[in-house]
């Protein structure tokens, strides 16, 4: 079978690439707009860029009445952010997160986190998340405009925090400890249980 993109409707475009494009890691991100007002939210078009310096990126698209998500005017205001990684017992505050909550009620509307100061940016951090990087604005690739469109943020990673029992040999994460929830399709996830070690690599 050969799809022809360009003939799709958005929502199906969509349940193809999110079907395709699997499992993806979730970047959960706390961000502040100029008043102070916490917003957080999950996006796993996620990955990273290159790790020296470090830069990661996550993409955030437009509603469909075209207007920009939270998280990019907020960083377009304050160009600083968090992104924290999701673990398997995060699943509901992360989705929680994902909800159109009012601008600054974020936070006392979704149980089971607390958010604490950054090292040095202003957005605060989720307590509870396994993995946290603080990031400063690189730069935001805008990708068309209105409905739909993408807004690549690309953040320079400035602090690593994560807790001392998930460091493997002084110098990688655990991935066994650190349990990363995996996004598939639709409202399914998943998590890594069988990892195939490589004899040629
Ligand atoms: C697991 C998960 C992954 C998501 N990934 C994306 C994504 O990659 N890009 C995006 O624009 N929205 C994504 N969303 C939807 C946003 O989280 C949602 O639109 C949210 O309300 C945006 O919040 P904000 O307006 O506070 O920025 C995802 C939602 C969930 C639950």
């Amino acid at each position: 079978m050969k799809i022809d993109l360009s003939s799709l409707a958005p929502r199906e475009a969509h349940d193809l690439l999110t079907s395709a494009i699997i499992p993806r890691p979730i970047a959960w991100v706390s961000t502040v707009n100029k008043n102070g007002d916490v917003n957080l939210a999950p996006f796993s078009f996620f990955t990273g860029v290159q790790w020296y310096p470090p830069v990661i990126a996550f993409s955030v698209v437009n509603r469909e009445d075209g207007s920009k998500k939270d998280t990019v005017v907020n960083i377009e205001q304050i160009p600083e952010f968090v992104v924290h990684s999701v673990s398997v017992d995060l699943l509901m505050p992360m989705e929680a997160s994902a909800q159109r909550i009012p601008i600054g009620r974020d936070i006392q509307e979704i149980s089971g986190i607390h958010l604490i100061a950054s090292d040095i940016v202003i957005p605060p951090r989720i307590c509870e998340a396994a993995v946290a990087f603080e990031c400063s604005l690189e730069k935001i690739i805008t990708v068309n405009e209105g409905a739909n469109a993408g807004n690549l943020i690309l953040g320079r990673v400035k602090v690593l925090h994560t807790d001392d029992t998930l460091i493997e040999n002084g110098r990688e994460i655990d991935w066994a400890k650190l349990n990363a929830l995996g996004r598939l399709s639709g409202n399914r996830y998943c998590e890594i249980r069988d990892v195939i070690r490589s004899e040629t690599n």
